[in-house]
């Protein structure tokens, strides 16, 4: 399986003229190799040239993990702390014998320090964005990928379930996210959650990137949960909005537009209809309801090794959706000083449609009181 995604890769190089893909410790050199490496002062860099081995750079202790680890022939260049990278990095270059090359960097993901000593140990090389190239090697997922999302979707569910019967009306958003957290561990997610849960009540809940405060909830709050797990390193995202007791009628109104609009998002998906369309669904039955100002974000996001990668799910994306696409369908209003609701599900293009990896009921559901 890596050995294909690296052909791919390859492949993909040829086309765009470009030596050799340079990627740094993270998604996308995890997706090439399976190996995981923490992003940390040390710099882990994997080379992909066109022709012969990969080349890793690397820290002395991930040594073992690359010799034992990797799927196809490495050659890795390892380095003390006491020597640091610099030689590592001349010995990578020696190897990889690129002379002027074109080579392709995760413009927004590597950092100075790491294309710092690309540059010293290749001189005249041409640093070139490649984050399209690396985007569409995992835009669409197999079927083992698609099974590890579903995982994290039950895990996230599960978590939810097991997190709902102890929301109370006075206690804190930060306790029910403590509480979303611990469960969502022990209902089986990687220890290195996707982000951050959103637990946002109240007025807080129309801010669709709040963080948890000390705020109580409180009876006739709108309360959002926005949270994920992780399996085999693949990510949830999930959204859902509750009602703490009876809400005032606007927000019982913009509960039932969301809910619409994301069933409307979720039709809209099918192999061949652009990223837009699916957001012009979702916006068509918010802006028809009397609230399109207040769906102030696009639909979704596309979702897998990262909690936000392509495609993105926005009005402008013409791309054509393809089987085996991953993203999310999130609608929302945001009502400021009232409160706000977004329903955010996991989906996958099949060949029919789109399926909904997710499965927790849209309905508005009264807790806590
Ligand atoms: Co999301």
């Amino acid at each position: 399986m890596y050995l294909a995604r690296l052909q791919r890769l390859k492949a993909t190089l040829a086309t765009a003229h470009l030596e050799c893909a340079a990627a740094i410790a993270g998604p996308n050199l995890y997706y090439l190799t399976g190996l995981s490496f923490h992003l940390s002062e040390r710099p882990t860099v994997g080379f992909f040239p066109r022709d012969g081995d990969p080349v890793i750079v690397a820290g002395s202790l991930e040594e073992a993990k690359i010799k034992n680890g990797a799927p196809y022939g490495v050659r890795s260049f390892v380095y003390g702390d006491a020597d640091g990278p610099a030689q590592a990095f001349m010995q990578a270059a020696q190897a990889l014998k690129l002379n002027k090359a074109r080579l392709g960097v995760e413009a927004r993901r590597m950092r100075v320090m790491e294309l710092d000593y690309i540059e010293e140990a290749l001189p005249g090389l041409a640093a070139e964005p490649a984050e399209d190239l690396f985007a569409a090697l995992r835009m669409t997922k197999d079927a083992d990928e698609i099974k590890a999302m579903r995982e994290a979707v039950v895990i996230a569910e599960k978590a939810l379930a097991a997190t709902l019967p102890q929301i109370k009306v006075g206690l804190t958003e930060r306790e029910v996210a403590a509480e979303l957290v611990v469960q969502t561990l022990r209902a089986g997610s990687d220890a290195d959650l996707p982000f951050a849960p959103i637990v946002a009540s109240g007025p807080n809940s129309a801010l669709p990137h709040a963080t948890v405060t000390d705020r109580a909830l409180q009876k006739g709050d709108l309360l959002t949960l926005d949270w994920g797990a992780a399996t085999r390193r693949y990510f949830s995202d999930l959204t859902r909005t509750f009602a703490l007791g009876e809400v005032a009628p606007e927000l019982k109104q913009i509960y039932e537009l969301v809910k619409a609009a994301n069933a409307a998002a979720q039709a809209a998906a099918k192999p061949g209809a652009t990223c837009a369309s699916v957001d012009a669904a979702a916006r068509r039955v918010i802006a028809d309801g009397g609230y399109g100002e207040h769906f102030v974000h696009r639909v979704g996001h596309g979702l897998g090794l990262e909690g936000h990668e392509e495609p993105s799910m926005h009005g402008k994306n013409e791309m054509p959706l393809e089987t085996g696409m991953t993203f999310t369908i999130e609608p929302g209003i945001y009502l400021p000083g009232k409160g706000g609701v977004r329903i955010e599900d996991d989906v996958v293009v099949t060949a029919e449609g789109c399926e909904s990896l997710s499965t927790y009921p849209r309905e508005l559901e009264t807790i806590g009181v």
